[in-house]
């Protein structure tokens, strides 16, 4: 193994502008982490505006990732070198945008078997917000009529699956291309924005998860019935106007939860959870991955980097 790795970093709190690719040491392993050989990380877009990546500088980002254990701290217990694993590195540590990675072995989830890497990368950040959202905060249950605002999207292909999954009954804005591709994710009612408005028509529902924020968000409040619950991915929602709908209104921050990845990558071997990748790019056009997240009616799904192949 090389003594240094190629890894994209941001030398100060900007853009994608910031990125560029350096020759830099492998991490060093603390207590209780492996190192990761790193076949494929995702990207959120908007990571780079959120404060939880800019804990320290330089920065690498990119939070998911999938690869192959290379090598173990003294107490790392229950893995083993040449594992194939994945998982949502928490944000207050270096990302995967990198060759390699130091992971606690306490976060990492075997790889699902049916996965490509880079399938299996788009995976843990997007599906596990998404789960949390629907499961650990709002419960959603068959029950349930459920709004996912922005099906289309990394969160958004993943929460329109898992709802379904429990039989909840699942409307979802999308636009352009995402209204071919909503449909093919199952979804029972595709709302374009484009030439549709989701407040109209006397929709109700008992729960909807909004990944887009801004009007989206605002206007939610008034298709959900009282009693109903709203999950927001960016910020604290308002909850005077929560308090005046009657909705429990919650914005939360995905963690790593192993448990929960099992259980996805147990759907994706089933071939009952599909992964959307919008497109793939080589760790070197890492800020042209970042860039590709600019403007609207983007290509559905999530953004990878291939690392190694
Ligand atoms: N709190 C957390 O733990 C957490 C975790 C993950 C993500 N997030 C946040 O959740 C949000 C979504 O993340 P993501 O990775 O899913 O983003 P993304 O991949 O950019 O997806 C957003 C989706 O919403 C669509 N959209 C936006 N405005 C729309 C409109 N008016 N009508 C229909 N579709 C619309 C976008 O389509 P277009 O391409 O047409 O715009 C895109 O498909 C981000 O703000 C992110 O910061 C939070």
């Amino acid at each position: 193994m090389n003594e240094t790795m190629r890894a994209l970093r941001a030398h100060q709190r900007g853009g994608p502008e910031q990125l560029q690719l350096d020759t830099i040491a492998l991490p060093t392993l603390g207590p209780g982490e492996v190192l990761v050989e790193v076949y494929a990380t995702a990207i959120t877009f908007a990571e780079l505006t959120w404060d939880e990546t800019w804990t320290h500088l330089p920065a690498i980002p990119g939070h998911e990732f999938s690869g192959v254990v290379a090598a173990l701290s003294d107490d790392a217990a229950g893995v083993s070198v040449g594992d194939e694993v994945y998982g949502l590195i928490r944000f207050e540590l270096e990302g995967a945008a990198a060759e390699y990675v130091a992971v606690p072995t306490a976060d990492l989830a075997r790889k699902p078997a049916r996965l490509t890497h880079a399938q299996t990368a788009a995976l843990p950040l997007a599906a596990l917000t998404a789960w949390q959202a629907l499961f650990d905060v709002a419960a959603v249950s068959e029950d349930d009529r459920v709004l996912v605002q922005g099906g289309a999207g990394g969160v958004g292909i993943f929460a329109v699956q898992l709802a379904k999954s429990v039989g909840a009954t699942v409307t979802t804005t999308v636009r352009g291309d995402g209204v071919a591709l909503a449909t093919s994710l199952g979804a029972d009612e595709i709302i374009d924005t484009d030439t549709d408005d989701f407040t109209e028509r006397g929709r109700r529902f008992d729960v909807v998860i909004d990944t887009i924020g801004g009007d989206a968000l605002q206007n939610s409040f008034e298709v959900i019935v009282e009693g109903g619950r709203l999950v927001t991915l960016q910020g604290p929602p308002d909850q005077a106007r929560a308090a005046a709908a009657g909705v429990e209104a919650t914005f939360f921050i995905v963690a790593p939860d192993v448990d929960e990845l099992d259980r996805l990558s147990d759907l994706a071997d089933r071939g009952e959870l599909d992964v959307v990748i919008a497109s793939t790019f080589s760790l070197e056009q890492g800020r042209a991955a970042f860039e590709s997240g600019a403007g609207t009616h983007r290509a559905p799904g999530k953004t990878v980097l291939i690392v190694r192949e």
